[in-house]
């Protein structure tokens, strides 16, 4: 699909790696842009210096994606492109001890809002003749680690209704991609809304191999726009890891436990 000219939505767009999306589709030519975000005022921001649409929405709230959508089509009459981006997790560490509503609001942001954008956009971009379903998940979605519980689970869980969508609507002309990254430097690594290009503090950096959003937010585009990419992985070695988890899931498991046993004890 080539972004000139669509209409693209994109949730957590305030910030991070929604709002390089945001950017990028606009420099490729995008004729509208709506940055949805639980921050309005950041929101409006970004809206403002890209010449798009702000909403305040919290898409884990009932009915938030579909008032989102209604906003989007009053604007600009259609949506081409939904990109569920906005998620958090859970606090690493605390692991069982989360309370159960803590997981159903997790739930809600993470999953669920994949499936509300799916039902909002999707019925019309069929009778369109087709639309691109854009889902930020994690590498915690493809291999458990060091991340939350929370947050894999819920992780696991888009990906497979993505997969669903792509096997299911395919051959309707929608298009679905998940993008797995590792570690980017975004407002979840404490990186600050206001600062466009920062070097990576030396913290975040020892976590490994570091992007940054507005370099993650071109290889979507150029992924977008070329061969249909279901799995869109900026850093490589998640899908390598991936491809091993399948070969030998027991043994991956094991060796993942050692890992996590030998980073816990320092
Ligand atoms: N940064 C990483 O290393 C990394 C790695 C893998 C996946 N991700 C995923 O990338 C996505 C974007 O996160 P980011 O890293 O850019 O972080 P970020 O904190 O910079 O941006 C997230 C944005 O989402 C918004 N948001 C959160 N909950 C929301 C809700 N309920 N409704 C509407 N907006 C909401 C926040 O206000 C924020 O502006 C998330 O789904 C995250 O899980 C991030």
């Amino acid at each position: 699909m080539q972004i000139e000219g669509k209409i693209a939505v994109v949730t957590g767009g305030a910030s991070g790696i929604g709002r390089a999306l945001a950017m990028e589709f606009v420099a490729r030519g995008a004729a509208g842009v709506v940055v949805a975000d639980l921050d309005g005022e950041w929101a409006q921001k970004v809206a403002e210096r890209i010449g798009g649409l702000a909403v305040q929405c919290d898409v884990g709230e009932p009915g938030a994606i579909e008032s989102l959508v209604a906003a989007a089509r009053a604007r600009y009459g259609r949506v081409d492109i939904f990109c569920s981006n906005a998620g958090y997790s859970d606090p690493v560490g605390v692991g069982l001890d989360e309370s159960m509503e803590a997981f159903e609001r997790l739930t809600r942001v993470n999953m669920l809002a994949h499936v509300a954008a799916a039902k909002a956009v999707v019925p019309e971009m069929v009778e369109r003749g087709g639309g691109y379903l854009l889902q930020t998940l994690s590498s915690a979605a493809l291999i458990s680690g060091p991340a939350a519980p929370g947050y894999t689970f819920t992780k696991f869980g888009a990906l497979g209704f993505a997969e669903w969508m792509a096997v299911n609507y395919g051959a309707k002309g929608v298009r679905v991609s998940c993008l797995c990254p590792n570690v980017v430097y975004t407002g979840m690594f404490g990186r600050p809304k206001d600062l466009d290009a920062v070097a990576v503090p030396p913290a975040v950096g020892a976590l490994g191999e570091v992007l940054l959003p507005e370099d993650v937010a071109v290889t979507v585009a150029d992924a977008m726009e070329g061969p249909e990419p279901f799995l869109i992985l900026p850093h490589p070695r998640v899908g390598e890891s991936y491809r091993r988890k399948a070969d030998d899931y027991e043994g991956w498991i094991l060796r993942t436990r050692e890992r996590l046993a030998r980073m816990q004890a320092g």
